[in-house]
């Protein structure tokens, strides 16, 4: 399936542009918002992701899909929402500007992407990994309705923010028929734009 834009009583899910490069840097190069990542990005290395993110948008079959998320009402780019390696294993994530942390659009986020990846894509299973101190991200993944199926232990060395200390991790997952059992509390009102 091709990118599809779409929104949702608070959020317009659309397609990442060049020109979001301030912002997108803004957390991407910012070592607080990038605690649980390998490390931040230079200005270079968010060209090259926004780049990318951008190729795969336009893609016949996208693969990656990386929604910028904007707040509709103020017209903020507050973070972005993900659906990627969809040729792999499909995976979700997310990430906010730090200034919109705790307002419980990340776990909006989720269920948007949850929505997205079986109520549109038709996908059976999704999967979703964390750093195990990283616990706003593992608890959308447990709000969302997914389930931790994996723990691994000092799997993944970390950035400087924490120490470059061998860090666990999670792995959590969710299947189609378990979402189909919560859709009624997650599934809200979209407007899809298909190009
Ligand atoms: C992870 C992230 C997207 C969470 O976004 P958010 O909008 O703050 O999340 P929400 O407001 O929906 O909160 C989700 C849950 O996490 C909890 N939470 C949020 N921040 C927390 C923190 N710093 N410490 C502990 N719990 C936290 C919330 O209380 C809520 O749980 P609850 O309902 O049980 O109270 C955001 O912190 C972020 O972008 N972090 C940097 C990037 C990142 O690490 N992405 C994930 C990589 S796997």
């Amino acid at each position: 399936m091709n990118f599809t834009e779409f929104e949702t009583e608070r959020f317009l899910f659309r397609k990442l542009r060049e020109s979001d490069f301030p912002i997108v840097y803004d957390w991407l190069g910012n070592s607080e918002n990038m605690k649980f990542r390998k490390s931040t990005l230079s200005e270079e290395e968010t060209h090259k992701y926004l780049d990318w993110a951008i190729s795969s948008a336009n893609e016949e079959e996208c693969k990656n899909f990386e929604f910028a998320t904007i707040i509709k009402e103020t017209g903020a780019l507050i973070g972005v929402a993900s659906i990627f390696n969809l040729d792999i294993e499909p995976e979700l994530g997310w990430t906010i500007h730090r200034n919109y942390w705790r307002h419980g659009y990340g776990t909006e986020m989720g269920k948007e992407l949850l929505n997205f990846a079986f109520g549109t894509l038709s996908l059976r299973r999704i999967i979703a990994g964390c750093n195990a101190n990283n616990i706003a991200s593992y608890r959308i993944m447990e709000k969302i309705g997914m389930r931790r199926e994996a723990h691994f232990i000092k799997s993944q060395r970390r950035n400087n923010e924490l120490n470059a200390e061998w860090c666990d991790r999670f792995q959590y997952a969710i299947l189609w028929e378990e979402w189909k059992k919560l859709r009624c509390n997650l599934t809200t009102e979209r407007k899809m734009y298909v190009e």
